[in-house]
């Protein structure tokens, strides 16, 4: 990634020069660099490393507003530069392949009659149904290394569960449950790299997925509707007499694969990460669990979401209209990214921001974003991240961390934030 050193913005005190944004130092650690925008330039214009140049949002109070603001679209239509073939947002192949017509790309009514017909498919209860699957898989994951007293825990723990936890839910077949690793494998490791490699997954991915809701579609029935997987559900779902198209349906898919995949393995990644470097707290989640207390459990987990989340910034967004943002004057056509990791450190908003207290209960983070397009997998994303740490902190009570942290890379991704890898060593089981 390249530094654009950005200027600081008039009517900044020119003794402090705005931070460098992108570089290894940032990916590592953003945080200060937040801290710096909040303070001086909380509505910033920059140049992405992509080139493209887009509005950087990062207070709370203006993140939650954009987030809802009806003006700023989700289709990349919209984007100055996607009139003039530059645009370089959006999922690469994805354009090509025709999964454009997912949630995160489109805005209402369409967006209002999908996430309907999918909210039915895509319950809380299914989700709930499914925690023992969860488990299984947690615990033979674990299995894979206990003995060995060292493991990659993202590549051995938190990549593979949530693939092979989504493909479970949809109703991917096991024995191609691996091929779907790899694609995922490729698109996570060259999310910013050789687009070629992406797209290919891209494209892979699509077409079983197609093939496969057509085999779906005609055996529609075959299993009590109690029993059927995912992605049968989304095919039965209606509303008002009204279904979901096959490529439709085939989008969804991809989106819940798409948006429940890296972002899970970066709940999971970071989580553990913030753990080990923060042992009082650590000590303190081992304790409760152990006493059969899942109070610190689950306000820990939405804690780990705020203090070092997997979104490091929500998805693209693009004004419809000129419009005012903080007092900023933001163009019609421009990008808007809304940083969700500086909203959610913002001491306007929430006390010791930087400090990570698992028992922190006034706390509306913006991890899972806000208004219509608020993560639908949240209760999955929870049941993975709870089952995960929970298990993990049992049975293997002394994990410590087996690299230095500046030793450790994060991923150079815009959207996401996680690790490439964790080394961590621990008595064998
Ligand atoms: C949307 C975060 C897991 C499916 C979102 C958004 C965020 C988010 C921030 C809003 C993006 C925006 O407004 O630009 C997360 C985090 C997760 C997680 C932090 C894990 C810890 C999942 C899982 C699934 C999922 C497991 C499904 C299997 C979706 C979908 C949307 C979405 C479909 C689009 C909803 C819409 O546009 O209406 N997620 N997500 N997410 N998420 Fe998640």
């Amino acid at each position: 990634p390249h530094a654009p050193a950005a200027d600081a913005p008039a009517g900044c005190p020119a003794a402090a020069p705005a931070p460098a944004l992108f570089t290894w130092e940032f990916a590592a650690d953003p945080y200060p660099a937040y801290a710096w925008l909040r303070e001086h330039a909380p509505v910033h214009r920059t140049e992405l490393p992509s080139g493209v140049e887009a509005w950087l949002v990062t207070r709370y109070t203006e993140a939650r507003q954009a987030l809802a603001d009806g003006r700023l679209s989700k289709n990349p239509v919209h984007h100055s530069e996607a009139a003039h073939g530059k645009g370089k947002v959006g999922i690469p192949g994805e354009r090509s392949a025709n999964l454009m017509t997912h949630l995160l790309n489109i805005d209402p009514p369409d967006h209002t009659r999908l996430r309907r017909l999918v909210s039915k498919a895509f319950t809380p209860r299914r989700v709930a149904a499914f925690a023992p699957r969860v488990q299984e898989l947690t615990d033979h994951l674990i299995d894979g290394f206990a003995q060995r007293g060292e493991a990659d825990l993202i590549h051995e723990f938190a990549f593979p569960l949530p693939i092979y936890a989504i493909c479970d839910l949809l109703g991917v077949p096991r024995e191609d449950q691996d091929d779907f690793r790899d694609w995922a494998g490729m698109m996570i490791r060259h999310g910013g790299g050789p687009r070629g490699g992406v797209a290919r997954s891209v494209k892979k991915m699509r077409g079983y997925l197609a093939e496969l809701i057509h085999r779906k579609r005609e055996s529609l029935g075959d299993t009590a509707e109690a029993d059927e997987d995912l992605i049968s559900g989304l095919i039965r779902a209606s509303d008002h007499g009204e279904h979901l198209t096959e490529n439709e349906a085939a989008a969804m898919a991809f989106i819940l694969l798409f948006a429940g995949f890296e972002t899970t393995v970066n709940l999971i990644g970071n989580g553990i990460y913030a753990l080990l470097r923060h042992p009082a707290q650590r000590e303190l989640l081992q304790k409760s669990i152990t006493a059969g207390d899942t109070d610190p459990l689950t306000t820990g987990i939405e804690e780990l979401l705020r203090y070092d989340g997997p979104v490091e910034m929500a998805t693209w967004r693009f004004a419809t209209q000129e419009l005012t943002l903080g007092g900023q004057r933001i163009a019609q056509g421009d990008p808007v990214l809304v940083v969700l990791a500086a909203a959610d450190r913002d001491p306007a908003r929430f006390t010791e921001p930087d400090v990570l207290d698992l028992t922190r209960r006034d706390n509306q983070h913006l991890g899972y974003g806000h208004g219509i397009h608020y993560c639908l997998g949240a209760p999955l994303a929870r049941l993975e991240g709870q089952t995960a740490l929970a298990t993990l902190l049992t049975r293997l009570p002394d994990l410590r961390l087996a690299a230095e942290p500046d030793a450790l890379r994060w991923r150079g991704g815009l959207i996401m934030r996680g690790l490439r890898s964790l080394p961590v060593e621990f008595p064998p089981e």
